[in-house]
């Protein structure tokens, strides 16, 4: 991406002092994380060497959020296309044209990548391109050069893992990072876990005509949310005929004539042309230098105390690295953190279950805090009250005909602790949740506040009427 000995051919980044040198803090990778950093050092006038061996943006930009919403929102038109008649409007799917499509999504991580260069096109920083090794308590080298910082922060991302005796080919068995470059659509695929990026590619698939199948050894699809989001989303897979068998685990893969066949627990198999591995991702740590400078590392994860201090010198690390959601949002939250940080700015610490959640399947899937399972843990379950506000009787979700509810989770007397949300376009409600849960608001404050009509936003706010008691356009 950028030549070590001056301006970087497509984006002009500033790469003058390639040579090594001294500086306020040395960033070890340039995703969301470490860039961000970068950028909220600089503004805090303090410089800044950012190391990266591939393209600035790391792997939400380049193999991660961007690309696979952008494939997402081709899956919308697709189905809005083929479902057009249920509008009076008349049009017929032909196909898709995965070079179109792909040349859509490509273009819309070039525009980003063109932006995010040119920000980070300053003074205070130094793009280094090249991959970078922790040497030393304050130096990273790279390609035998060295580059040491008052501060190090290290912020190497992460990588598609899979289990034990699952090799990821790239042509039938495939992570997500291969699954985002396909030139076809195929003609049927297995899924590999139902989390975050197995439902995600799921829909996708299935919209673009694929047959779809997902294994996931957990009782449900994305587990980590509220039991009830699960069953909606379930059962909007069931009706969409994307199939998936939840609550055994995985046995093995074998190559058949033009595909692959997937054994379950049980014996059960499943054929299809490509099994995409979507089984977690893993903390990008290994070799390069961490243990060796005495930093903590559990299961490949680095541990760092609430501030984000690895305990080591001055090392500091960010991101997908750090246990907790492998969330781009928290990974510019926490870059931002400690760039504050080491400019003496004391920064609160950044709450983790303050950060929102966003799973851009059809139904999107949006949630903030606890869930009703884990609020109850937590507090007892007689001091807890949920109440779900169905779509159904908000104006706008039924102009879209989408199906869905808002769950709200509450201490009794207390705060809102948790909001779950499922339906189209749930995730772009997400922001006002986040606000409600961080500020600790009430039901009964928030109720007083007036929604928009008719937005799907105002499905938020007959939630919280309801919940304080004086529900509007609710049905029970
Ligand atoms: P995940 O942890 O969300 O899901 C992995 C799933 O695989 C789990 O449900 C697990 O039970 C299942 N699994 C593991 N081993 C299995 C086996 N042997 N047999 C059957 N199932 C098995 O991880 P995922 O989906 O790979 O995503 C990785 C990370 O990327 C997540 O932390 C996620 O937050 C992030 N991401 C976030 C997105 C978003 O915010 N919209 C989109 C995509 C990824």
């Amino acid at each position: 991406m950028c030549d070590p000995h001056g301006n970087d051919a497509n984006t002009g980044v500033n790469v003058s002092q390639p040579n090594g040198g001294n500086f306020d803090i040395v960033i070890l990778g340039a995703g969301s994380g470490g860039y961000a950093a970068a950028l909220r050092a600089a503004e805090l006038d303090l410089s800044v060497a950012l190391i990266d061996k591939a393209e600035l943006g790391g792997t939400c930009l380049h193999r991660g959020c961007i690309p696979t919403k952008a494939l997402l929102h081709a899956a919308e038109i697709a189905d809005q296309t083929r479902e057009s008649e249920q509008f009076g409007v008349k049009a017929d799917l032909v196909g898709i044209d995965m070079a179109g499509v792909n040349a859509y999504k490509d273009g819309v991580v070039s525009r980003l990548y063109k932006g995010l260069t040119g920000l980070l096109k300053q003074d205070k920083i130094t793009i280094v391109a090249g991959e970078g090794k922790l040497v030393g308590k304050d130096t990273v080298e790279v390609n035998g050069r060295r580059y040491t910082g008052r501060n190090v922060i290290l912020a190497t991302g992460s990588y598609s893992r899979t289990i034990p005796g699952l090799e990821i080919d790239g042509t039938r068995v495939i992570a997500s990072e291969h699954a985002l470059k396909l030139d076809r659509v195929p003609s049927s695929a297995i899924v590999l876990g139902g989390g975050v990026i197995g439902v995600e590619f799921a829909s996708v698939w299935k919209s673009f005509g694929a047959d779809v199948t997902i294994i996931e050894a957990l009782p449900r699809l994305v587990a980590a949310e509220d039991e009830e989001i699960s069953k909606a989303v379930e059962r909007a897979f069931r009706k969409r005929k994307i199939n998936f068998k939840v609550g055994k685990p995985f046995e093995k893969v074998e190559h058949t004539e033009n595909g692959v066949r997937a054994t379950i627990a049980g014996g059960e198999t499943v054929e299809a042309e490509v099994l995409l591995v979507a089984v977690g991702r893993g903390p990008t740590t290994a070799n390069l230098g961490y243990e060796e400078q005495g930093i903590t590392i559990d299961r490949g994860f680095v541990i760092t105390n609430e501030r984000l201090h690895t305990g080591v010198g001055n090392i500091y690390a960010v991101g997908d690295i750090v246990p907790g959601l492998q969330l781009a949002h928290r990974g510019f939250q926490q870059g931002i953190f400690v760039a504050e940080e080491i400019a003496g700015r004391n920064p609160a610490p950044i709450d983790e279950a303050g950060i929102p959640r966003v799973t851009y399947c059809d139904p999107e899937v949006a949630s903030m805090g606890l869930t009703e399972a884990k609020a109850k843990e937590k507090y007892g379950a007689d001091k807890i009250t949920s109440y779900n506000y169905n779509l159904g009787g908000n104006g706008k979700s039924q102009i879209l005909k989408t199906a869905g509810f808002v769950k709200l989770v509450r201490l009794n007397d207390g705060p809102v602790l948790g909001v779950h949300m499922v339906g189209a376009r749930m995730g772009e409600l997400v922001g006002e949740a986040q606000l409600i849960y961080n500020w600790e608001a009430f039901p009964e404050e928030v109720a007083q506040l007036v929604h928009a009509h008719p937005t799907q936003n105002e499905a938020l706010g007959e939630a919280f009427l309801a919940l304080a008691g004086k529900p509007l356009h609710a049905h029970s």
